[in-house]
Parts: structure tokens; sequence; C-alpha cells
């Protein structure tokens, strides 16, 4: 399976922090913040991974993780001229996805919870139809909602409808077959002129070939659209962190517990940061690997 990260946008919902600097390379505590999507494609076992962005921040992008060889990963980059929509991502894709499956993620969706690999290893072998995640919000209105009955069989789904028929949000994840191609090259821009994930999932619905798999309430999917929710993810990833000195979405640890990277590589990209926590947190792992400790 190939990984899609689409992180462009013009971000204006962030202003001043995002005028010069894309929304997705701003700090979330002790990271940028598309570390948190890139630990999930990784987690799920993805290495093929493309980045979208604008032509303004594309760059950037490709300063911070070059081919995505020192994490074990190979990571190209497409540009987006204009934010036409999410399904968009497949089309200028298209070519990097081949005749793969694929999982798309928004740059600015944050996920955090126990057991969370494993049920995105499932996702990934995802051969046949879509699937999509269902979280239970406050807000459903500002989400795509999704409707589904007692054995998660999807009924309905609706892109920020006003009057929602669930407190299910859709979060910005989601694993598709290959026909996502033909179905996002087929599908109408929508009022807002933006080529909608929500009509994909539905042309996907409409063949019986959606699926849906809810997020359970200790889950954390966080939302990173406003200042005060960014400063929130910021403190409850510092929060989670401090108290088990385990760090959130550490790509670089990752690489390493999956076996991408030995020792020596880890080492030496912590050897820039060895003045800060960050990279002696990386020495640590390595050290407490070495000495048996690690991952018991
Ligand atoms: O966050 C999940 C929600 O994302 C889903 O529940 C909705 O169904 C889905 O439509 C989307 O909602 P929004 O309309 O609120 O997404 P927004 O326009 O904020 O874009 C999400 C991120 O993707 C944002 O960081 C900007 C980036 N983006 C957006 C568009 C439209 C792009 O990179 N390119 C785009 O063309």
């Amino acid at each position: 399976m190939k990984g899609i990260i689409l992180a462009g946008g013009s971000g204006t919902r962030l202003y001043p922090l995002t005028r010069v600097l894309s929304k997705q390379l701003i700090p979330v505590y002790d990271k940028p913040m598309i570390y948190y999507p890139l630990s999930v494609l990784m987690l799920a076992g993805i290495q093929d991974i493309l980045i979208i962005s604008t032509p303004r921040d594309l760059p950037q992008f490709q300063a911070l993780f070059r081919d995505g060889s020192h994490l074990g990963l190979s990571i190209s980059y497409a540009e987006q001229p204009a934010p036409e929509g999410l399904a968009q991502a497949f089309v200028i894709g298209k070519s990097f996805i081949g005749d793969d499956s694929v999982s798309l993620i928004l740059g600015d969706n944050i996920f955090f919870g126990s057991g969370f690999s494993h049920v995105l290893q499932d996702c990934a072998s995802l051969t046949e139809g879509g699937l999509i995640f269902g979280y239970p919000v406050k807000d459903p209105e500002r989400y795509g909602v999704v409707e589904f009955d007692d054995n998660n069989k999807v009924v309905g789904i609706e892109e920020k409808p006003t009057v929602p028929k669930s407190k299910f949000a859709v979060p910005g994840l989601y694993f598709y077959d290959n026909n996502v191609i033909n179905i996002a090259e087929n599908i109408q821009p929508s009022p807002r002129g933006e080529l909608e994930i929500t009509d994909v999932n539905m042309e996907y619905l409409k063949h019986g070939k959606l699926q849906v798999q809810p997020l359970s309430r200790g889950f954390c999917w966080l939302d990173t659209g406003t200042h005060e929710s960014l400063q929130q993810a910021s403190s409850y990833v510092q929060a989670v962190q401090d108290r088990q000195g385990l760090k959130v979405a550490c790509v670089e640890e990752i690489a390493y517990t999956l076996g991408y990277i030995n020792s020596q590589q880890m080492e030496s990209l912590a050897q820039d940061m060895l003045k800060n926590q960050y990279g002696q947190y990386l020495m640590d792992i390595v050290a407490e690997n070495e000495t048996g400790s690690a991952f018991s």
C-alpha cells in the first residue's frame, strides 16, 4: 500500500502563524506537525509516501525529509497549486499510486491511542473497497459525518451537515483500493469548488464497499484548526510524553523500532540534536535496546 500526506491549503485560519510558513510545519510541542501523520503511515507499515503541498511550501518539506531514506522510507513530493479538495490528492498522485491501494492522511490530523498500530496494520491490508473511521465529537457539524448501524454497516455519510444524523465525525485518515483514482477523476467539484472526499466515500457506499471503523472513547484524535486547539494539542502531547517518558510520533524511534534503520543510523540522526531532550531521547532508545531493556 502507498501513502499520501496532503499538506497544502492556505492555513488562513491560523494567521499570522501561517502567513509565511506551512500550517503542517508549525510545532506541535517538540516536533513539526507533519511528524504526527507521517508516524501514522509508518505504523501502518507504509514505506512509500507522497507528500503533496503548495508550490510555496513544498521545498520546505523536501528540506525536512529529503528522499526519506534516513528513516527507511521512500518519500516523494508533488504540488497542489490550489486547494481544490482532498480528493484531488488521488488525481495528483495517480502515477505515484500506480496499481496499488492507497491511504490518505491529512497533514494536520493527530491520532494517538493504545492499540492503534494493530488497527492500522489491519487497515493497510485492505485490497477492496474503502475504509474510514468514525470518532465521536461534540460538534460533528464541522466535519464529514458518518452514520452506521449496530453491525458497523455504513448507512449514510454527509459533509458538514447542518443537522448531523450521528455524532461520529470522519477523521482525515482514509484507506482505499485502486478504484479511488477513477472515482476521484470522475466526481464533480462541490458548491465550495472542491473535489470532496465525502463524495468519494459516497461512491464507495453506493456500491456497498465502504467500511467504517469506530474509534473508541479513550482514543485521541486532535484538531489543530484554531490557535486554541493547536495549543491544546501541544499541551496534550507534552503531558503524555512527560508522564510516560515516551514520545508520541517520534518518526526516528518508529523507524528504529520497525528495523528500518540500525543503531548507528539512529545515533547519527541524533547527532545535531544532542543538546536537547529530543536527541538525548534517541540516544537513550539505542542504549536501552542494546542493553536489552527497550520495548519490553
Ligand atoms: O479533518 C477531517 C475533515 O477534513 C473531514 O471530516 C471532512 O470530511 C473533510 O472534508 C475535511 O474537512 P475540512 O473541509 O474542514 O478540511 P479543510 O479544508 O480544513 O482541509 C483539511 C486539511 O487539508 C487542511 O490542513 C488543508 C489541507 N488541504 C485542504 C484542501 C481543501 C489541502 O492540502 N488541499 C486541499 O485542497
